[in-house]
């Protein structure tokens, strides 16, 4: 089996706003990478002594091999974010895990459709890959971008997509959206159900039927997306979304709420118990606290299991659940056969009972 990992090379820095910038990576043997429009990379970076995973969409495409670029934006108090921003160096090499991710989009020169788009602040980066791919792949095909953002000047992207409407006038439409915007603009607020379904209206794009619909943003965006999506009685089948932050980092961000366990729909309730995970012939044993997932739990541990993206997100971190239930904050991630089968994902999965084991591989 070919390793995951691979090791690339920091060729260029782009400073897109005051707190994201574009770091552009390539193979030192210009080796190509394969991925799809979409898919996103984890990164590996030495910080403070510890080895931390974060995931970044890649807002470059196939096509501009062997380059392949991520955009960051800073988190306020984030560890890796900052880190890129402030410590990245061109010349650098930095361990990536190969390319993953089912927010995808796969292009052919015959399609003839409508690929609307629907992002806000860093979201716009899977979604930068996927519009570039298309109006270079689908010549029949044209894109829409809604794209939300706090005002003028934290738009990422907006000289790219100026020279890309210049040169793609039929083919490619961006109506931009600001929440508190320094100038007057036509769409002030932030991006919400009844101003999807007015744009969509006016583009005359509500009621069709050869479209695909891409989001990703905050989760607050996204439902709004798709109670818009709703209304218009667009086919599940035809709508892919992409997550930044899981459920439990976001619930972790808004703070403890004393006096509430995560439960399971059977009435199950999340608590301090000891799980056993079998992987690659090891077995190790470890406790999960009811507010840890059972990554976190056995990373704390020294005990190296897979991950990548820890969102529930990528499946780098799946295992078949032997024994025992798991609870899954997320379970996006996984198709209804996989969970049939107990399939579960340890960066977003706590035990609910004391005889649950893992085996991983
Ligand atoms: C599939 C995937 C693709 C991603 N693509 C991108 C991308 O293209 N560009 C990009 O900038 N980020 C992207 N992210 C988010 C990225 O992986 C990191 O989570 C982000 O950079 C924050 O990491 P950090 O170490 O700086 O913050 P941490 O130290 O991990 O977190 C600090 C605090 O910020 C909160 N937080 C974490 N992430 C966010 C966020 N995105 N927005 C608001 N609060 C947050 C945490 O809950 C925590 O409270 C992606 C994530 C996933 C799962
Ligand atoms: S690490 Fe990506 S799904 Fe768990």
């Amino acid at each position: 089996m070919s390793s995951p990992y691979l090791n690339l090379k920091v060729v260029d820095i782009t400073h897109e706003t005051a707190d994201a910038a574009t770091i552009h990576f390539e193979h030192p043997d210009k080796q190509n990478i394969t991925y799809k429009p979409g898919q996103f990379l984890t990164l590996i970076l030495p910080i403070d002594g510890k080895e931390v995973r974060r995931s970044y969409s890649l807002c470059s495409t196939p096509a501009e091999a062997p380059r392949l670029s991520v955009t960051v934006k800073r988190v306020a108090g984030g560890l890796v974010s900052n880190y890129m921003l402030d410590t990245l160096q061109v010349g650098q090499e930095v361990r990536v895990m190969e390319p993953l991710g089912n927010f995808c989009l796969t292009c052919a020169p015959t399609n003839q459709r409508q690929v609307l788009l629907f992002g806000a602040g860093s979201g716009i980066t899977p979604l930068m890959s996927i519009l570039k791919a298309v109006l270079r792949e689908e010549p029949g095909s044209k894109v829409t971008l809604l794209y939300g953002n706090r005002n003028e000047h934290s738009v990422i992207f907006k000289e790219q997509l100026q020279q890309l409407q210049a040169s793609n006038p039929e083919r490619l439409h961006v109506e931009y959206i600001y929440s508190q915007p320094a100038y007057d603009c036509e769409h002030r607020g932030r991006m919400n159900q009844s101003m999807i379904l007015r744009i969509l209206e006016r583009l005359r794009l509500a009621r069709i039927d050869n479209a695909v619909y891409y989001m990703c943003g905050p989760a607050g965006m996204m439902e709004e997306v798709r109670h818009a999506l709703d209304v218009l009685h667009v086919p599940a089948d035809r709508i892919y979304r992409e997550s930044f932050v899981s459920s439990s980092a976001q619930d972790k961000q808004e703070g403890p709420q004393h006096g509430t366990v995560l439960s399971a729909d059977d009435g199950s309730e999340v608590s301090t118990q000891t799980v056993k995970v079998i992987y690659e012939g090891a077995e190790y044993s470890f406790t999960v606290e009811p507010d840890q997932t059972i990554l976190e739990a056995a990373l704390e541990q020294n005990i190296d299991l897979p991950y990548s993206c820890q969102a529930g997100l990528c499946t780098a971190c799946r295992g078949k659940c032997l024994s025992g239930k798991v609870y899954l904050d997320e379970s996006d991630g996984l198709s209804e056969a996989e969970m049939e089968e107990g399939y579960t994902l340890n960066c977003v999965g706590h035990p609910l009972t004391p005889d649950v084991v893992i085996e991983i591989g």
